[in-house]
């Protein structure tokens, strides 16, 4: 299949009007994929799954986990920033340390919940750091790209959104490579920060648990577990206007 970044498959220059000749070689073809090809994306997000407890503890060859990089590298991200970095780690004594930061969170978060509904947390496994055998900590580096980033001016944010967009990306070609991600956020970000030598002006958005799975929920875990059930699509939908009179979620 001819690559999307492969200049041999574009138009011809002169037929694409008002688009200086250099900039119209790089417009090419976008018609919809076929159908199998279709069937394969939607099936990768209707079938991608958070997960803390499958995995397998065979590592991941180092060409499947670049593949899983280079479809985060990917991502969409404001004025074309990149402002992600991702730490490889696989070393059991630094996830053992990752742990230890996750379980004193995760006490405190389930203060957080009263009576029955703390006790049913307490049930929950919410993470898989220590069993998985890579971990990739995806970041944001708030001041690549320089002060003033175009798109970003008015919204500091949408780096941050970037990052997320990378950390989807790596998980739906995760999903369609038979390998499992956990995303895990229930930890002080400065622990994580410390024990990975992270600067200041870099922020912690994701770490993820990866690794090969051969089982997975056919839907999210939580809901599986009778914590929150997946809402209603048509009642999130609002034409032209938000709509106030909607039930409580
Ligand atoms: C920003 C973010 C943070 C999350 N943090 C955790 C976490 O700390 N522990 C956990 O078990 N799952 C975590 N998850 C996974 C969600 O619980 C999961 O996506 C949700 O329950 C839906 O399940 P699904 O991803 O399998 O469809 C996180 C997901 C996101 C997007």
């Amino acid at each position: 299949m001819p690559s999307f970044d492969d200049p041999s498959h574009s138009h011809n220059a002169a037929s694409v009007a008002d688009v200086p000749p250099k900039e119209a070689d790089h417009l090419i073809a976008a018609c919809a994929f076929s159908e199998a090809e279709r069937a394969a994306v939607y099936r990768a997000i209707e079938t991608r799954r958070d997960v803390r407890d499958q995995f397998r503890s065979d590592p991941l060859p180092d060409d499947l986990v670049r593949r899983l990089l280079e479809a985060a590298h990917r991502a969409p991200s404001v004025g074309f920033m990149q402002p992600w970095n991702f730490l490889l780690i696989r070393q059991q004594e630094t996830r053992e340390r990752v742990w230890k930061a996750f379980h004193q969170a995760n006490e405190e978060a389930c203060l957080m919940f009263e009576g029955d509904r703390r006790a049913q947390y307490q049930r929950l496994k919410l993470e898989g750091i220590r069993k998985a055998p890579l971990s990739i900590c995806i970041t944001c580096d708030t001041k690549r790209g320089g002060p003033v980033v175009l798109g970003r001016t008015h919204n500091p944010a949408t780096d941050v959104y970037s990052t997320v967009c990378a950390v989807q990306n790596l998980w739906l070609a995760a999903r369609a490579e038979g390998v499992g991600v956990g995303w895990v956020s229930i930890f002080h970000e400065d622990a994580i920060k410390s024990i990975l030598n992270i600067p200041e002006h870099v922020k912690i958005v994701a770490w993820l648990c990866v690794g090969y799975v051969d089982e997975l929920y056919d839907m999210p875990e939580l809901a599986v577990k009778g914590w929150r059930d997946r809402l209603s699509l048509d009642k999130l939908i609002f034409e032209e206007c938000w709509q106030d009179d909607q039930d409580a979620f």
